[in-house]
């Protein structure tokens, strides 16, 4: 039986009725229509459907809508300050030539956010380390290591 819910998505209430064993991936990507937030693996291991519950990054493929109600969910389309603005860490994603394939990036991303909250001045090794749970099959961390020195950076510099 559906249950009616009422998630708070980057600062919006949405009501809605789910399946109680549906994901927050589904729910976010299928009902809501928030495509930003992607679907990988489904089973934890890639990180492209990472968001932010609570300010803490999540696998959204690992975690019930239901389990989402009365908490804060950011996702990537909340990470922009105003329609005008980007977030520093998505500016230093395109200066830097981060934005590969555009799959992880979102994911990226979220778990960027993370890791700048908890470590704000990360080295090379933290940085590596935070993203050890967003796998790219392509072209590699390098210019996505570097995007996040120069976000955190710019972050500090506020
Ligand atoms: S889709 Fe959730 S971790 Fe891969
Ligand atoms: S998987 Fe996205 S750039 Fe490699």
């Amino acid at each position: 039986m559906k249950q009616v819910i009422t998630l708070n998505i980057n600062g919006d209430c949405y009501e809605l009725a789910v399946h109680p064993w549906r994901t927050l991936n589904e729910v976010l990507r299928e009902d809501l229509k928030l495509t930003g937030t992607k679907l990988g693996c489904g089973t934890g291991d890639c990180g492209a459907c990472t968001v932010l519950i609570d300010g803490k990054s999540v696998s959204s493929c690992l975690t019930l809508a239901v389990e989402a109600v009365d908490r804060r969910i950011t996702t990537i389309e909340g990470m922009a300050p105003n329609s005008e603005e980007l977030h520093p860490i998505q500016e230093s994603f395109i200066e830097k030539g981060a934005i590969q394939c555009g799959y992880c990036t979102p994911g990226m991303i979220m778990s960027s956010a993370y890791l700048l909250k908890q470590n704000p001045q990360p080295t090379e090794k933290e940085i590596r380390a935070g993203l050890s749970g967003n796998l790219c099959r392509c072209t590699g961390y390098n210019k996505i290591v570097d995007a996040i020195k120069d976000a955190a950076d710019k972050m500090n510099q506020h």
